[in-house]
């Protein structure tokens, strides 16, 4: 009768799908449970028959069948689910959970065969929750480091970082031992053709990471074919996923090129290729991932390694690097589009630089040269590690915002009238001609006049007074005529843009007092605003003037506030508008103090005081010597007017030595 029954079991519950666990422990019931586990192909049994003996631990979901005397919550936690067999007359307890059943004697077959089934179907839908929701959690996971990835991605402006960036997690996330990225640019030798995309593109291999070998490589450039990994993935905008290149089928396109392999002792075994395509689908690169291996840290050091280790792309792999590959296909684009605004941004920058400096030959390339001795500086100061600039550092961002400060920084030279920037001697060139005019005039009104004088004599005296004071006025005339010359001659030398001494100064208010007549009017020799240029003490400036050329810095700010700068380069006006100032407050426009000088501009002063020395020679000034302007640098320290320390690393680093010198004109 059981055997009949059992038989009937095992048909009715032989569909069953689902596999089962069972470990039987106890001895009372054993073999009926084991005649009706064994029918069902699926369950396995384990029989425990002796109380001694451990329970198995349940690494799977399993149910355990236990006599009345074994069971116990403590043992039901271990296993999923629990079958207790009570004897006869027991009170069946209520179950503490839905997954545990209790059968009281006598039993038969059918009931623990239905028991079995009712529990192990419960485990088998519970498991199938389980790996669901591990599925789930999963998926949520690689979404977070996706986001994660997504949203580093799209900070990055550095093209290189973004670049390694890019791979990097693309291998990290597929456990790719190798790696290498391609852009797909224009080739510009060939001529673009209608019916033929791919005819003037060429694929750049711009970067290539191994974990198990060390090889340099360098860029270079191939056409799209579909010959290639890389080319085939552009083409067909589709992944391609390669378990073995080694074992390419016999009628593929792809071409494994197998040289660097030979050459490093490598095997490229599997590859998987992505295209990087921008939002609007247009193909950007080919990110290619190879061997992907068993744990980020296996090394593939020999054939075994490789065998051992390298496992084809998984759908995974597949999907998650899509993912990545189309996310760094945004950043990329992203990141031209950047550049290219920034190349527009600063080619309109050096273009306004250029048309303002050609105003003032003399000064021409000065800002250029500002911007880089500036940047060279702070590069310097950025790699210290010691004393005072050890916590000084200089962002991208930091640094751009100095270069272009340093363009910018006389900008408002554009507000100074060009006669006073080009300002070389103490009087305008149109002064210095009515001048000589001027003289001119004088002598010839002398001739006119001793001519005239000479020609009443001849009509009152006689011819023997004539000749006498003929040759007296003759004389006179001379005399005169050299006090005139020497006059002339001392206002040229005096309007060099000389040290003017007191006996000079006294001279000139000599001059002053001087007159001619002209048509009866009594003029001076020399006007009041003549006067007071010729009386400039050093240089070619007059206070006024001086002034002018001053509120150069003013109009820089004024010019740069008004750009709406990105808040990266916020302090580009704020930089600039300090270039002029002292730490001893004698600077300008505001006499900031030390303090209050932001680093970049006190870097800047540097700079520019070194430039402006050295610059080529000027109408009036010759240019200095290297080591003389480095030495006048030396005495606005001592005067305390630089930064000694920020000097000290200019000198030490020779960051002077970092811009070419003009040529001599
Ligand atoms: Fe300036
Ligand atoms: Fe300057």
């Amino acid at each position: 009768m059981i055997e009949c029954q059992i038989f009937a079991i095992g048909i009715a519950l032989s569909m069953e799908s689902y596999s089962l666990n069972i470990v039987h422990w106890g001895s009372d019931h054993a073999d009926l449970v084991e005649q009706i586990v064994k029918k069902v192909k699926s369950w396995r049994l384990t029989v425990i028959r002796s109380a001694d003996q451990r329970l198995p631990i349940a690494e799977e979901a399993s149910v355990l069948v236990v006599d009345s005397d074994h069971q116990g919550q403590r043992i039901a936690k271990k296993y999923a689910a629990q079958l207790v067999l009570l004897p006869a007359g027991t009170q069946s307890p209520r179950p503490y959970n839905a997954r545990v059943e209790y059968l009281q004697m006598p039993i038969t077959g059918w009931q623990i065969a239905h028991a079995l089934h009712r529990l192990g179907h419960s485990l088998a839908v519970q498991t199938e929750l389980d790996r669901l929701h591990r599925s789930v959690q999963q998926q949520n996971q690689e979404m977070t480091e996706l986001n994660k990835i997504g949203i580093a991605l799209s900070a990055e402006r550095d093209a290189d970082v973004l670049l390694e960036m890019i791979l990097n997690k693309a291998r990290e996330i597929t456990t790719a031992d190798a790696g290498s990225l391609y852009l797909i640019e224009k080739n510009n030798n060939i001529k673009t053709t209608e019916n033929d995309y791919w005819a003037d593109k060429q694929l750049r291999f711009k970067l290539a990471h191994n974990d198990s070998i060390n090889s340099s490589y360098r860029e270079f450039v191939m056409p799209v074919k579909k010959s290639s990994m890389a080319g085939y993935t552009a083409i067909t905008g589709k992944p391609l996923n390669i378990p073995d290149a080694y074992n390419l089928p016999r009628n593929s396109q792809i071409q494994h090129n197998k040289s660097f392999d030979e050459k490093m002792g490598y095997r490229t075994q599997s590859v998987l290729c992505l295209p990087m395509k921008s939002h609007r689908g247009e193909m950007i690169g080919v990110l290619q991932l190879i061997n992907r291996k068993t744990s980020a840290a296996a090394k593939l050091a020999d054939p075994s390694g490789f065998q051992r280790h390298v496992l084809p792309f998984d759908q995974r792999s597949v999907e998650m690097a899509s993912s990545l590959a189309s996310q760094a296909a945004v950043s990329i684009e992203n990141m031209k589009l950047y550049e290219e605004i920034k190349g527009l941004f600063e080619g309109f920058i050096v273009a306004s630089v250029h048309a303002i400096e050609q105003r003032d030959p003399t000064t021409f390339g000065h800002s250029q040269r500002v911007a880089e001795l500036s940047l060279g500086l702070a590069q310097k100061i950025d790699q210290i590690s010691v004393g005072r600039f050890r916590d000084v550092h200089f962002s991208r961002d930091d640094l751009q915002q100095i270069k272009y400060a340093g363009l910018l920084h006389d900008f408002g030279k554009i507000g100074v009238r060009e006669s006073v920037l080009v300002k070389a001697k103490k009087l305008y060139p149109e002064q210095i001609d009515m001048i000589k005019y001027r003289f001119q005039f004088i002598r010839q009104a002398l001739e006119l006049n001793t001519a005239r004088k000479k020609m009443q004599m001849l009509l009152k005296k006689s011819p023997e007074q004539v000749a006498k004071e003929f040759s007296r006025l003759d004389r006179f005339l001379q005399e005169k005529m050299m006090e005139v010359d020497n006059d002339l001659r001392f206002i040229l030398e005096t309007n060099e843009p000389r040290l003017l001494d007191s006996e000079g100064f006294e001279r000139l208010s000599e001059l002053r007092n001087l007159t001619y007549r002209d048509n009866g009017s009594v003029n001076p020799y020399l006007t009041e605003q003549e006067f007071k240029f010729l009386s400039i003490r050093r240089g070619s400036l007059g206070e006024e003037e001086r002034l002018e050329i001053e509120s150069h810095v003013t109009h820089t700010f004024n010019f740069l506030k008004r750009i709406p700068w990105s808040s990266n380069l916020k302090n580009v006006p704020e930089i600039a508008h300090a270039h002029h100032e002292k730490l001893d407050g004698t600077g300008y426009p505001r006499g900031l103090k030390d303090e209050q000088i932001p680093l970049p501009s006190k870097i800047m002063a540097i700079a520019d005081i070194y430039d402006a020395l050295t610059a080529w020679d000027r109408p009036y000034k010759k240019a200095v010597e290297e080591s003389r302007a480095l030495e006048i640098l030396g005495y606005e320290v001592k005067d305390g007017k630089l930064d000694a320390d920020l000097l000290d690393v200019f000198v030490q680093a020779e960051v002077y030595k970092q811009v070419a010198r003009p040529e001599k004109a």
